[in-house]
């Protein structure tokens, strides 16, 4: 599992932790940035995350704002990304089982450590469960293909 990470400064904390958790669990992770709490603007950061996981190149990604908001909104904006903001375990399960989420966005002001951590490994064991699910997917796919800039 390959996983992409990012955040700004108000996520910057939050993003240090879940990298390191993720290494300890394994998984390859690539960060990035930003690399410190100096202000910075969270679209910089949510469109390069989620532009590589849209090509591929990795599982899913994270990205971590001070709400999870703005990264949330941010990389929703990209084509075949289906960010989810979950700043709760159940919402984690479901975004995965339910939503066939490719991002997973969280508050670095609203979550500690230990619930995002809690949070995290949720999404990674969780699955996409199918059927009915497909169908809503599929709906949200077509709309994004025939949408012009104007909606
Ligand atoms: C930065 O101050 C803050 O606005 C940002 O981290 C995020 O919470 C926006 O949604």
């Amino acid at each position: 599992m390959k996983i992409a990470i990012g955040s700004d400064h108000a996520g910057f904390k939050l993003k240090e932790s879940i990298k390191n958790y993720l290494i300890e669990l394994g998984i390859n992770v690539d960060d990035f940035g930003t690399h410190s709490e100096e202000s910075v603007d969270y679209p910089d950061y949510a469109f390069p995350v989620a532009k590589k996981v849209v090509k591929g190149e990795y599982d899913f990604g994270i990205l971590i704002c001070g709400t999870g908001l703005g990264m949330s909104i941010s990389a929703n904006k990209v084509k075949g990304i289906r960010a989810s903001l979950c700043n709760d375990l159940f919402t984690a399960r479901l975004a995965k089982e339910h939503n066939n989420a490719n991002v997973l966005c969280m508050g670095g002001g609203v979550l500690g450590e230990g619930i995002a951590k809690e949070i995290v490994k949720v999404w990674i064991d969780s699955s996409f469960q199918g059927g009915r699910h497909e169908r809503r997917i599929a709906k949200i796919t077509a709309y994004e293909n025939k949408s012009t800039n104007s909606n």
